[in-house]
C-alpha cells in the first residue's frame, strides 16, 4: 500500500465580507492506494467541500494536499490539468450531465479533453452501468437513476486511480443502488474511491468510514 491522498492541516473557509465562515477546520486524512473510504455526515457537514477538495476542484484556504505525496500548490499548471483529467474521476452529487448531448457523447467528454478517443471505452463504460441500450438518449429522455449510472460511467471511462462519488446511489431504488454499489466495489480493487453515503448499509463493504460533522472529522470507523 502507498499513500494516494493526504491532507494536512486542510482549512477551507468562506469571506462573506463582514464575517468569515469556516466550512472545513484543520483536516488531516490520509488515503492509501486501493482504499474504499466512506464519508458520511449531516446535510452541510462539509462532505461535498472535502471532496470538491481532495478532487482539485476547489483550493484549501490553509493546508495542502498530495497526490501520491506530491503537494498540489507546487504542481505546474499542466500536472494539475493532467491529474484532473487522468488520476480522478468524479461522481457528482447532481450529476452535472450536459442536457444537449446523448449518453454516449456525455460519456465521451472526458476523453475529448484528453484527446484520447476510444469509442470502445465510452461502449464499455456503458455497459458497465446497463445502459447498453440507451446510447444515444439525453439526460431529458433518461430516468434519474439512469442519469446517475451516465455520470458513473463518465467517471470510469478515463480508468482513473481515484474516484470521488458524491452520493452515487441518491437517486437510486434499493436495487439498482446495490448494483452500483458492487460495481463501484468491482473497480475499487484497483481503484481508490471515496464514496459520500447516508446509507449505512452502503458503507459496509468499505474499510473505513469517516464521520464528518460541522466541518470536522469527528471520528473514523474502520471495517
Ligand atoms: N461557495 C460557498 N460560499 C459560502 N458557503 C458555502 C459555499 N459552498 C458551500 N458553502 C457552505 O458550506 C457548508 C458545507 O457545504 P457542503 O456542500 O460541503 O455540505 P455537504 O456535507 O455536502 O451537504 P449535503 O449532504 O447537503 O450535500 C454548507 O453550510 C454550505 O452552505
Ligand atoms: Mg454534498
Amino acid at each position: 500500500m502507498s499513500d494516494m491522498l493526504t491532507l494536512s492541516g486542510v482549512t477551507r473557509s468562506y469571506d462573506l465580507g463582514n464575517e468569515s465562515i469556516t466550512i472545513l477546520d484543520e483536516t488531516n486524512l490520509n488515503i492509501e492506494s486501493g482504499e474504499f473510504i466512506s464519508i458520511m455526515g449531516p446535510s452541510g457537514s462539509g462532505k461535498t467541500t472535502l471532496l470538491n477538495i481532495m478532487g482539485l476542484l476547489d483550493t484549501p484556504t490553509t493546508g495542502t494536499v498530495c497526490i501520491r505525496g506530491e503537494d498540489v500548490a507546487k504542481m505546474s499548471k499542466k500536472e494539475i490539468i493532467n491529474h484532473k483529467r487522468r488520476t480522478i474521476g468524479h461522481v457528482f452529487q447532481q450529476f452535472h450531465l450536459i442536457p444537449t448531448l446523448s449518453a454516449a457523447e456525455n460519456v465521451a467528454l472526458p476523453m475529448m479533453f484528453a484527446n484520447d478517443k476510444l469509442d470502445h471505452h465510452v461502449e464499455d463504460a456503458l455497459e458497465l452501468v446497463g445502459l447498453s441500450h440507451r446510447l444515444n438518449h439525453k439526460p431529458g429522455e433518461l430516468s434519474g437513476g439512469e442519469q446517475q449510472r451516465v455520470a458513473i460511467a463518465r467517471a470510469l471511462v478515463m480508468r482513473p486511480d481515484i474516484i470521488l462519488a458524491d452520493e452515487p446511489t441518491g437517486a437510486l431504488d434499493q436495487k439498482t443502488g446495490a448494483t452500483i454499489l458492487s460495481l463501484l466495489e468491482s473497480v475499487s480493487d484497483d481503484v481508490t474511491l471515496v464514496m459520500v453515503t447516508h446509507s449505512q448499509a452502503l458503507t459496509k463493504s468499505s474499510d473505513r468510514v469517516i464521520h464528518i460533522e460541522d466541518g470536522k472529522i469527528i471520528g473514523v470507523t474502520e471495517i
